[in-house]
This record gives C-alpha cells, sequence and structure tokens, in this order.
C-alpha cells in the first residue's frame, strides 16, 4: 500500500514531475525504427511522458524530434514537409533540421539585414535520438547528464536473432510494469483450468504449468543490484527440487521475463509512458545463440508470447473497447480468463485496476515482495535525484548486461549458487565481447 503523495509519485511522469525527472535521465524507445521506414518519409505525431512531439527521419536518415508548434506563427509541424534535409512547414516554409535549427526563412529577402538574427532565434525545441535494437530511442533530460545507451542484450545481438514489436497498453506506466515483476500471477491469470488444455503444451511446459498451478504461492526473493532488481519466485517442483522463475526489473522501466530455460528465447518488454493513462509496451524477443525462424516471426507478429496481436496503429486487436473479447464459455472449460493471448490477459487485468491504480486501498501479501520493491526502488530513485543524487545506473551501461530465466535445482541451493548454475553468474550477467557489442551511434 502507498500513500496518495507516493502514488502520484510513482505514476506521474510529465515535465516537471520527480518521476518524469528520473525517466528523463534514461535513454527510451520512442518508436519502432520501422515506423520511419523512409528518408524524408512521413513525421510521425509523438506524444511522450505528457509531450507532444512530432519525429521525422531526414534525407540523411537522421532522426529528429522536435517539438510540434513552428515558432513563425504556431502552425503544426505535423502537416510540415519531410524534404532535402530538414522539415518544412507548410503554412510559410520555414524550415528545421534534426537538431531543431532553422535552416531557412523563404519569407524574408536572404540579405536582409535581420534575417540572420531571427534565424538563429527561429528554433524548436529537439531532442537527441539514437537507433538501438531496431527503435528509436531519445533522451529528454539535461545535455550535461545525458548517458550512454543502456546494453540490454537484445539490442546487443544481431538482428537475424531478435524480434521487436509494440503495443498499446491503456493504463498508466507503473501498474502494468508491476505485472512484469509480479509473476505470482502466472499461477492464475495465465493458467489452463482443464487438464485437457493442460495435456495441448509441449511436455516440458505442461510439466511448468502443472506446477504453478500446485503451487499459487511461490516464496520470493528480491535482489537488488547496479541496474535495478531480481525478482525470483520459488516453486515446489518434483520431490526435493525447486522450480525457480527469475526475472529481472532495470531502471527505470525495462523487464526481463522469467520463463525460458537456458537455450530458449528470452523476451522483456520496455514501458514508455504516452500520458499518466497510456504507455507504449516495446517488447522484444531474443535468442543469443541462433537466428529466429520466419515461422516464429511470424507467430510473434501474430501475437505469441508475450507480444500482442495489434493493428497498423499497434493497437491490440483485444483491447479495453471490447473487453479483450472475453469468451465465458473458454473461460469456463479451458482458460483461467477467457482471453486469447498472454499479453491480452495481462492488459486486461492491468487496465481493469483503473486509469491509475489507486495504491491507496490494497492488501498485499507474501508474493507481492516483489511489487513492493519495485515500488520502493522507483521511488527512492525518484527521491534521490530530486535531493541532487543522479541514478548511477544511467551511467553504467554495462549493468544492463543480464538475463531472466527458469531453472529446476535441487532445494537446498543458496540464492547465488541458483543464480550461478542457471546464468553462470550470481546476478544473471550475460558476457558478449567482441560480439556485436557496439553501441549505434
Ligand atoms: S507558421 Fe510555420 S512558417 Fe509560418
Ligand atoms: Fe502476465
Amino acid at each position: 500500500m502507498l500513500t496518495q503523495a507516493q502514488n502520484d509519485m510513482l505514476t506521474r511522469t510529465g515535465p516537471g514531475t520527480p518521476m518524469g525527472a528520473l525517466f528523463r535521465r534514461f535513454w527510451v524507445p520512442v518508436l519502432l525504427s520501422r515506423e520511419l521506414a523512409e528518408p524524408d518519409g512521413p513525421p510521425r505525431r509523438v506524444t511522450l511522458m505528457g509531450e507532444d512531439l512530432i519525429a521525422f527521419r531526414d534525407s540523411a536518415g537522421r532522426v529528429g524530434l522536435v517539438e510540434p508548434r513552428c515558432p513563425h506563427r504556431g502552425a503544426n509541424l505535423f502537416f510540415g514537409r519531410n524534404e532535402a534535409g530538414g522539415l518544412r512547414c507548410a503554412y510559410h516554409g520555414w524550415k528545421f533540421d534534426v537538431a531543431g535549427r532553422c535552416l531557412e526563412i523563404p519569407t524574408m529577402a536572404a540579405d536582409a539585414p535581420t534575417y540572420e538574427s531571427l534565424r538563429a532565434r527561429a528554433g524548436v525545441v529537439a531532442y537527441p535520438t539514437r537507433e538501438w535494437g531496431e527503435c528509436i530511442w531519445a533522451y529528454l533530460g539535461p545535455a550535461e547528464a545525458m548517458p550512454p545507451l543502456p546494453e540490454l542484450e537484445f539490442a546487443l545481438v544481431d538482428p537475424a536473432h531478435r524480434y521487436v514489436s509494440k503495443k498499446l497498453q491503456e493504463c498508466n506506466w507503473a501498474q502494468s510494469a508491476e505485472g512484469g515483476v509480479d509473476t505470482a500471477h502466472f499461477s492464475f491469470l495465465h493458467a489452463p483450468v482443464s487438464e485437457g488444455a493442460v495435456a495441448k503444451l509441449p511436455p516440458g511446459y505442461a510439466e511448468q504449468v502443472r506446477w504453478m498451478q500446485l503451487d499459487g504461492a511461490p516464496r520470493y526473493t528480491v535482489v537488488e543490484h547496479e541496474a535495478g532488481l531480481i525478482l525470483a519466485g520459488a516453486r515446489r517442483a518434483n520431490e526435493a527440487e525447486t522450480y525457480w522463475r527469475i526475472a529481472q526489473y532495470l531502471l527505470p522501466n525495462h523487464s526481463l521475463a522469467p520463463g525460458g530455460a537456458a537455450g530458449q528465447t528470452y523476451h522483456g518488454q520496455t514501458w514508455v509512458p504516452i500520458d499518466d493513462q497510456s504507455c507504449w509496451i516495446f517488447t522484444y524477443s531474443w535468442n543469443p545463440e541462433r537466428p529466429l525462424s520466419d515461422a516464429e516471426r511470424a507467430a510473434y507478429a501474430a501475437g505469441a508470447a508475450i507480444h500482442s496481436e495489434v493493428d497498423e496503429r499497434y493497437w491490440p486487436v483485444r483491447r479495453r473497447a471490447n473487453d479483450y473479447l472475453i469468451d465465458r464459455e473458454l473461460q469456463k472449460r479451458e482458460s483461467f480468463t477467457g482471453i486469447k493471448g498472454i499479453s491480452e490477459q495481462d492488459a486486461a487485468i492491468q487496465d481493469s485496476q483503473g486509469l491509475i491504480h489507486d495504491r491507496t486501498r490494497e492488501l498485499l501479501g507474501p508474493t507481492d515482495l516483489g511489487v513492493s520493491a519495485f515500488r520502493a526502488l522507483m521511488l527512492r530513485s525518484a527521491r534521490d535525484l530530486a535531493a541532487g543524487t543522479a541514478p548511477a545506473s544511467a551511467m553504467n551501461p554495462a549493468a544492463y548486461r543480464v538475463r531472466s530465466g527458469l531453472v529446476v535445482t535441487p532445494e537446498d541451493l543458496t540464492f547465488d549458487a541458483v543464480m550461478t548454475r542457471r546464468f553462470g553468474h550470481p546476478q544473471g550477467r550475460f558476457d558478449l565481447v567482441g560480439q556485436h557489442a557496439e553501441a549505434a551511434e
């Protein structure tokens, strides 16, 4: 449970808010690179943490992210012509580059005595961008504190090894992110409810599903490290064995899913607030050991794993306005929710907590340990920044080189030993030295 003031601090990311200031110390993904596919292609509207912006890819392929308002007389640059190295306002042709500089004022003679001084004053606000892991990332913070890009594994691997998508989530970012750290819900929200439904699953996975059904009260271990939190749920498995599902939460808005065995494909998500009542979830799957097949890509595009089936706007097909196409017969016979898709099940239940979940009215139990640790970390990081201490993780990109996943171990292992057995490192660090390790510029 939080106080109203704490809940406000956790959930509000607009300009001038403490959590908004924290997010603005990190790079955040704002578009998929393929949303600005072509140089000089159509500009796109972007709303990011309550700020309305325009994104465009210039003739040289560079991406600009600028305020929409033309400094001449306020026309919206969304309607602008994207041509020859800049975005030209459709009203009187003033033109701006990706850095926000005004390049031309065609309504004035270029040799007029005041031309250069007016042009110098006619810039628009522009935020730095980078392309990284097939996403366009932006940095909205103070220039002197600009960090490196986080070395998340999905962005480091060869493009053939990954698939990236995004989906609209129609609620505040934080309660949706809490779904990523609360892995106890897997015993319920995502569960099949008939033996027939379990039997349809691949055998190894069916066994895990049975463990999750039999043990709905996983014991949580939470460990803090340089970039965030390890959140591990332990359930009884076969005799004298423990089934561990180990997630990671990485500051300020990334989570790595706990469901993969060694060698399997990894999945992760990044929550990016649009405003305080909606967010984009950038969703990525990668396999460090092999390229993804066309069939796997097609399955992810259709909503497999934690991807969502989306329309051309990246809005989920099953969403708030249609009750996620809940099928009550299916709910009786086959699945706990009657909603198709893991991602849509998550979305439905997170949206149902309200546009902004009221954390002053909750009754937390032992399996909410990870949720409490997430809130404490976020609030402490925001308070520290407000008091003058910047988040160290932003300047430590290598700390993001961590993995998540499952492992079955003897029940008497220490947690460090569990982590080392699964990942070869007590914090889940991996090493990709020399392998696609260069950060995009
Ligand atoms: S309002 Fe943009 S050029 Fe006039
Ligand atoms: Fe879930």
